[in-house]
Order: C-alpha cells, then sequence, then structure tokens
C-alpha cells in the first residue's frame, strides 16, 4: 500500500509532543515524515530533519512557506501535523488549510472562539480532514465506554465528576523548564493554562464517553502558585442539556499527580469509572452493585472497540497506541478521500468541531470566573 506522506510544524530539539506523534504514527507504518518546520530557529529545523532523514529542501524556514511550497509539489505532503504552542494553532492551520493540506492539530485547537468557527467553515469548505488530537480518547476501553454508553446500557445519565490533576507545576521558581514556560505565559497559551491544557481533555473525553452537551458552566479559576498569572488549579461545575449535572476538576499543583485524567459516570442503570493511567481495564458498577472490570484484549470489550487492540490481552497498551488509534482513522479517511469512497460516518476521531466545542467551553468558563463565578452559557 502506498505510504501517506506527512509534514511536521513544531517538534524540533527538546520538545515533547512532536516526538510522541512521530512514534504514534510510526506504530503502524502507513505515514512517512517527508517535509517540516519543526522551529522557528533554521538551524534547529535542519538539525531535526536530519536526524528524522527529512531532505533539507524540504525543512523550512517558516509555516507559511511550507504550506505554499508542498502545496505547489507533484510529490508533496498528504497532511500536516501541528504541535506547536497553542497561541499558533490558528494561523498554522489556516496556512494549511487554504493550501488545500488535510490537518492534524493537538489541543487546544486555537485561543478565540471566532478563530475556531473560521477553522470549522474553511475544512467544511475546502472538504478538509481536520483531527483534534485530544489523545486519551483513542484508546481502547474509552471507545468501550462511549459504545455501552450508546446502546443506552447504562440508561439515563445523572452526573459526571471528572478530573485531570498534575503536580509538575506545583513549586514556586520552578516553571517546568520550556514546556512549563510557554504554558505559564498568556502570550504564548492564550487567556488559560491549566484549563486550556487539561480541562479541554476532561471536557473531550466526558463528551466523547457520555454524548452530554454542556449547557452551561460555573468556574472557579485559581492561581494558586505566587508570581503566575495563568490559572493553575481550576473548578468547574456543569449543567448538560436535559439536565444531568457535572463537576470538573483540572490541576497542575496536585503533588503526586502525573496524567490522572479519571472519569466517573452515573446512570440510573449503575456507573463507570476509568482512568487514563490504567487504561487497559474500565470497571463497570451494575444497578445491584456488581462490580465488573473489562480489560483490554479479553471478552466483553464492545467489537468496534476491540478492533483498535494491537497486542493481546495482558501485553500492554498505553498512551502511544491509543494516538495511534486515531490517527489510524484519520488515515483510512484520507486514503478513502483519495480513492473517492469517503463518507462522513467513516470518521472516528475527535474532528475541528469537537475542537470547537473545547474553545467554547474555555471562553464560557473565562467568561464565569471573570464576573466572579457566575453561570454562563456556551
Ligand atoms: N494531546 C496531548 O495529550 C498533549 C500533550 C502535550 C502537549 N500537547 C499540545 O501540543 C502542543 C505542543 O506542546 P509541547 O509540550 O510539545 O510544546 P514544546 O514546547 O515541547 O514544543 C513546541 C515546539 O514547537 C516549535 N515551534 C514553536 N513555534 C513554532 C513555529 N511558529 N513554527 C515552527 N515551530 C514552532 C518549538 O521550537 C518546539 O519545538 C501544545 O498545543 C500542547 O497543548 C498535547
Amino acid at each position: 500500500m502506498k505510504k501517506i506522506c506527512y509534514g511536521m510544524v513544531g517538534g524540533g530539539p527538546d520538545s515533547f509532543i512532536g516526538d510522541a506523534h512521530r512514534k504514534a504514527l510510526n506504530i503502524d507504518g502507513q505515514a512517512v515524515l517527508t517535509a517540516g518546520c519543526f522551529s522557528r530557529t533554521p538551524e534547529k529545523c535542519l538539525q531535526t530533519g536530519s536526524e528524522l532523514g527529512v531532505s533539507s529542501e524540504r525543512c523550512y524556514e517558516s509555516y507559511a512557506q511550507m504550506a505554499q511550497k508542498e502545496a505547489a509539489r507533484e510529490d508533496g505532503i498528504d497532511f500536516v501535523v501541528v504541535v506547536t504552542p497553542n497561541v499558533s494553532h490558528y494561523p498554522v492551520c489556516k496556512a494549511f488549510l487554504e493550501a488545500g493540506i488535510h490537518v492534524a492539530c493537538d489541543k487546544p485547537l486555537c485561543l478565540e472562539v471566532g478563530q475556531a468557527e473560521e477553522l470549522c467553515a474553511l475544512a467544511e469548505e475546502k472538504g478538509l480532514l481536520f483531527l483534534v488530537t485530544y489523545t486519551y480518547m483513542g484508546h481502547v476501553t474509552a471507545k468501550h465506554i462511549r459504545e455501552y454508553i450508546r446502546q443506552g446500557k447504562l440508561g439515563k445519565i445523572r452526573t459526571v465528576m471528572a478530573e485531570y490533576p498534575q503536580g509538575w507545576l506545583a513549586y514556586e521558581g520552578e516553571w517546568g523548564g520550556k514546556q512549563g514556560a510557554w504554558r505559564c505565559d498568556p502570550k504564548q497559551a492564550g487567556g488559560t493554562n491549566c484549563l486550556g491544557d487539561l480541562g479541554t481533555h476532561i471536557e473531550n473525553a466526558v463528551a466523547t464517553m457520555t454524548g452530554l452537551k454542556i449547557k452551561r458552566v460555573l468556574a472557579k479559576m485559581d492561581v494558586v502558585v505566587p508570581g503566575r498569572v495563568l490559572d493553575d488549579n481550576d473548578m468547574v461545575m456543569v449543567e448538560y442539556e436535559g439536565g444531568a449535572t457535572g463537576c470538573y476538576w483540572a490541576s497542575q499543583i496536585a503533588i503526586g499527580h502525573d496524567n490522572d485524567l479519571r472519569v466517573r459516570i452515573y446512570g440510573e442503570n449503575g456507573s463507570i469509572e476509568w482512568r487514563q493511567e490504567t487504561c487497559e481495564k474500565v470497571t463497570i458498577i451494575e444497578r445491584d452493585g456488581t462490580i465488573i472490570e473489562r480489560h483490554r484484549g479479553n471478552g466483553g470489550i464492545e467489537p468496534s472497540a476491540a478492533a483498535y487492540g494491537r497486542l493481546p490481552s495482558g501485553h500492554t497498551e498505553g498512551w502511544l497506541e491509543s494516538m495511534a488509534n486515531l490517527y489510524r482513522s484519520f488515515i483510512t479517511c484520507l486514503r478513502a478521500k483519495q480513492d473517492g469512497s469517503f463518507t462522513k460516518d467513516m470518521i472516528d476521531f475527535p474532528t475541528v468541531h469537537e475542537g470547537a466545542d473545547g474553545i467554547r467551553f474555555l471562553h464560557a468558563c473565562l467568561r464565569s470566573a471573570a464576573n466572579g463565578c457566575t453561570w454562563e452559557e456556551l
């Protein structure tokens, strides 16, 4: 099968997530990296390009040049991966969409609601695929929960508790290195640090698993560590359409927690508990209190979710495989676009529309916090 060619914006020396995307894309071996603007510093861009086997002629000085030149090449990239700090997501994604190139962008989609809506409209108008890499929703167990709830097995959902605590920015004077520095800088992260970084994962996880739509939020966004400008600990009360309620907690000052995304969903027929750090299993509590633990790779996982597993049970799959699962569906759709067989129901990954939901959630929370914790409609 012909390899799909991709380019990357971001992911230069000492960066974090760009390398994870490359590794995840290598898992299925369907895509090859052929171009990049890995850094704003040309020497660093060339360094990463040469380490990864990208020809120097296709290591670009700017994303704008890359979009234009790649679109003009007969062997140009099929899609671009955008893994820069948040502030540049919008202009970079826009440039590639305008050039007619499919996009995969990390979360949060962008900074402003208007930008998000523009990207949605542009992707639709151009007929281009747009993946927003909410990594955790690629887990087999997350897909199992979505299907279980979709089939009505939990009954009507009553309430949701979801949290994503981390502890890496808990200390004054320590800024989490390169990654922490830009997240705490409003010029690069936008109006929120912690809620944008972690709260968007919570919002997307709950929306994906339950299908619930947020009606309104009440947010308390705190700056706990002295010297900081942006939030590092956030509590959000949520009311969904239909009357269910939720409570979200995102934190970077919770010492002892690494990437502890956890979702608990309570329905009229039982409950579900899921933690991304133990993502091979999901706990289901039935109406009479019976506790059932389902493990990826064993029976009892919904077939549509189990199909994403790669290894026999007990050979642990995790975060990279979860990212690879998003790309598996994205590349299947991309191939279908190329051979004319694409239909929208093939999409099984978070799109620009879910990315825009995340930005609407953030801005409703920002309005609420700025007004002294008022209820704000999305
Ligand atoms: N899905 C997830 O779970 C997850 C996890 C971590 C980070 N992220 C997201 O990924 C993005 C990047 O985060 P990170 O932690 O990898 O940051 P990072 O600071 O480690 O890396 C950013 C890279 O982008 C490069 N860069 C910056 N501006 C550029 C530009 N205009 N053109 C080309 N390159 C440019 C930098 O040189 C660097 O190499 C953020 O939006 C973040 O929210 C998502």
